[in-house]
């Protein structure tokens, strides 16, 4: 990749500023677990994948700094835990990753700080390194979805940027365009943070693979001129049913997709399943500041006091879902019982 969305330094974790993209390329140093959470919280880092591999390594810090300062490292490692888990609610690899790594932490002696530590960090540096495999597994399935000269709606940045590294929807394209096929992608610019303008416009230029941005509310009239082939957009936690939670917007570009009978792809690492989730409705919305709506880029463009409503994902019914798109394989309805196959 050209750029590194997230670098371990070995006692500091480093993060490609999300927040001042493509402005500036910026990594920020984050080296302890409470720079981590911030930085999680504030969307240095975002992206469910990428915000569950920085976790881990935002605990693997709360446990060298035990080491460092000679105190028990259990306690510090669960504040770090809690403190991470209060960041974001939606995407559940955050949860994944903490759960994955405090089950490890279970089994280590609380005498043994420094054996502690590295064998943390060994797990954190498998998340990250399984996190490659499964987008890469993801891409080679996914890629077979589309044809040469196809053009690919999507929504939000599910790339690079939102991974430890390739992406899971735009992993899709890339092993597609590897794969010999020459194909477009018509980025959403995904009001209010701009994900797509600011994040999905920069991976994919700086790989050369062609594409158009449009605002939000241009997807229907392209959809409905034929000039949109197929969308695939990424996860933030899927549902036993294969109800699926994304970016806001997402659903109105699923429903868009069915009126046009265009397909609708969602990219989901079996770590963005939440079988214990039995669906949509029960997916805990987060909700940001209003801020992110009555701003753009620090500048108001609403009157002050304007109340203002401001959820950050929403529930796309699976009913609206061509196909899931996992490393273990493409998923199709009925989601119930083949996403019982891939979590087993
Ligand atoms: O608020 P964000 O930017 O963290 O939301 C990100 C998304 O909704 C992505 O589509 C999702 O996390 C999948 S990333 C592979």
């Amino acid at each position: 990749m050209a750029f590194k969305t997230i670098e371990w330094k070995g006692d500091t974790l480093m993060l490609l500023d999300q927040r001042i993209l493509p402005i500036k390329e910026f990594m920020r140093s984050c080296p302890d677990a409470g720079s981590v959470t911030e930085a999680i919280k504030t969307m240095v880092v975002r992206g469910a994948p990428a915000i569950g591999v920085t976790a881990a390594f935002g605990l693997v810090l709360a446990v060298q700094a035990a080491v460092r300062r000679k105190r028990p490292w259990r306690p510090l490692f669960l504040k770090a835990a809690a403190d991470l888990a209060a960041t974001r609610p939606t995407a559940v690899n955050l949860f994944w990753a903490i759960d994955r790594m405090s089950r490890l932490a279970a089994t280590l002696s609380d005498d043994d700080a420094a054996g502690a530590a590295d064998r943390l960090e060994r797990e954190a540096k498998q998340i990250y390194a399984h996190d490659v495999e499964v987008n890469k597994a993801m891409g080679a399935h996914g890629a077979r979805l589309l044809k040469s000269g196809d053009s690919v709606l999507t929504h939000c940045n599910a790339g690079a940027l939102a991974t430890a590294e390739y992406g899971t929807a735009l992993g899709i394209i890339r092993a597609a365009v590897a794969a010999g096929k020459k194909i477009h992608v018509f980025v959403d610019e995904t009001r209010p943070w701009l994900q797509g303008a600011r994040l999905t416009a920069w991976e994919l230029m700086k790989d050369d693979i062609p594409c158009t941005l449009i605002t939000d509310n241009m997807a229907a009239s392209l959809l409905a001129k034929g000039l949109v082939q197929a969308a695939i957009v990424g996860a933030d936690r899927v549902a036993a049913n294969g109800d699926v939670a994304n970016k806001i917007g997402t659903y109105g570009v699923a429903v868009l997709c069915k009126a046009h009978k265009v397909p609708f792809y969602v990219a989901s690492p079996i770590s963005t399943i939440d079988p214990k989730i039995k669906n949509g409705a029960l997916i805990p919305i987060e909700e940001r500041d209003a801020n992110e709506v009555t701003h753009l880029m620090g500048t108001r463009i609403a009157p002050a006091g304007v109340r203002v409503y401001n959820p950050a994902f929403d529930v796309t019914p699976a009913r609206l879902v061509t196909a899931i798109v996992t490393e273990k394989g493409v998923l199709k309805s009925p989601y119930g019982a083949a996403i019982k196959g891939v979590c087993r």
